[in-house]
């Protein structure tokens, strides 16, 4: 058998984002790439002669920043539509809730997503991911939640699965029938809870599914409905995800601690009991600056109790177009430090190891580090903190993935 070509990255600053130094540095760094895997990372003087010999390709890098793929681990990228004069709506007063509660909102874009094709909504949905992807994505989440029927929620995942096949892009797709309460189901919330436990059965037996998701507020599912979900996916071994303590407190984030959840996400009415429940879990945190900017927020999640508590912070887009229409990771990660107080290094391991983490990638993704997938970026920066500090410029010079350099998005 035949084994892959190797190739050598040499001359780089590698943030590793590995424990042991800050961004887990290495100055004068290596990489050996084997086939779609990381078979060597170091400082350049300590790589064995042995190693460096086999290498095919030998590329330096004149000491250029070199981080994990970054990693969007919240996005809700496939649908119809777009929410621009809800935007005005809320310019003029209105507020978010009301909106929904017009039945505007989820069940407006549930609308135009129904009646787009599948070749539209992969068109557009293409087009947003390769977005994210020149500025150095090169692992997504992607939820469903905007079909809230059994076909159209089985057409929105095959929609995720599909860029995952097509694109250079590592997809999660997560099902989250529990979005909103469609129109056909008005009034009968407990009843379209029964048949998204049914559809999540057949979108399983299809292998449309990573995770299982639901949105727990008091304009959405109560906790009691959530629960019912959170069992559904335990009985097909699924792990689950939470939309939890956005806009008012339900305790959403223990309970989803309770089920072992990989993430409770958004969580500005986030509470002590909740946190101590997400760190004994192991639960991340998945905060989303891009929402609570959108939708002028003003209420901030908890970041530094859940640093004291040692809870794993993540950063999304949570790419949406009710709340978060952005499609800048890298904003994502000023912001995080500009509104919720992070510091620029817990940024960038909120978009790789923490991220990673809350997709169940925590072994294979997120670090440079020997044994995992070789997704890597290479930056026309010299420092790690610049990645947090520009906006609005895009630093990205080489992406990549999966042990391919990716030519252009
Ligand atoms: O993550 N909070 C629930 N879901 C989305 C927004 C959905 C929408 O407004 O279309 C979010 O913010
Ligand atoms: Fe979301």
């Amino acid at each position: 058998m035949s084994t892959p070509p190797l190739t050598l990255w040499r001359g780089a600053r590698l943030a590793t984002m590995c424990p042991g130094a800050p961004w887990g540095l290495i100055d004068d760094g290596a990489l050996l790439v084997e086939g779609d895997t990381l078979r060597w990372v170091g400082a350049e003087h300590a790589l064995p002669p042995a190693l460096a010999r086999q290498a095919e390709h030998d590329i330096s890098l004149d000491g250029a920043l070199v981080t994990p793929g970054l990693i969007d681990c919240h996005t809700h990228l496939v649908y119809g539509g777009h929410r621009a004069t809800e935007f005005e709506l809320r310019l003029q007063g209105a507020s978010y809730d009301e909106i929904a509660r017009a039945g505007g909102g989820i069940r407006s874009t549930v609308t135009a997503t129904r009646v787009a094709t599948d070749a539209l909504l992969y068109k557009l949905a293409a087009q947003r991911a390769r977005t994210l992807m020149a500025e150095g994505v090169t692992t997504i989440e992607i939820k469903s939640g905007y079909g809230l029927s059994a076909e159209h929620e089985a057409r929105c995942l095959r929609v995720a699965r599909r860029l995952g096949r097509e694109l250079p892009l590592t997809v999660r797709c997560t099902s989250l029938g529990a979005h909103a309460v469609p129109h056909e189901y008005t009034g009968r919330p407990d009843d379209y809870i029964d048949a998204v436990c049914d559809w999540l059965t057949m979108q399983h037996g299809e292998g449309l599914v990573d995770a299982v998701d639901a949105f727990c507020d008091h304009i959405a599912f109560t906790p009691a409905q959530t629960r019912r979900i959170f069992e559904a996916a335990r009985r097909l071994g699924l792990p689950i995800k939470l939309h939890a303590e956005q806009l008012s407190n339900q305790h959403g984030a223990a309970l989803a601690a309770e089920f072992g959840a990989l993430s409770a996400d958004h969580l500005e009415h986030l509470d002590d009991a909740g946190i101590a429940a997400m760190a004994k879990a192991g639960t991340v945190a998945v905060l989303l600056p891009g929402a609570f900017y959108f939708l002028r927020e003003t209420r901030l999640p908890p970041t530094p109790e859940l640093r004291a508590a040692g809870v794993p912070i993540a950063i999304a887009s949570d790419h949406n177009p009710g709340s978060s229409p952005g499609l800048s990771l890298l904003l994502m990660l000023n912001m995080a430090c500009t509104l919720f107080r992070m510091t620029p290094e817990e940024a960038l391991a909120g978009v790789t190891v923490h991220a990673a983490q809350a997709l169940g990638l925590a072994q294979t993704h997120g670090r440079l580090q020997a044994g995992r997938q070789a997704d890597f970026v290479v930056w026309d920066l010299a420092a790690p903190n610049e990645l947090a500090y520009w906006f609005g410029r895009n630093p990205c010079r080489r992406i990549v993935r999966a042990g391919v350099e990716i030519e252009s998005t």
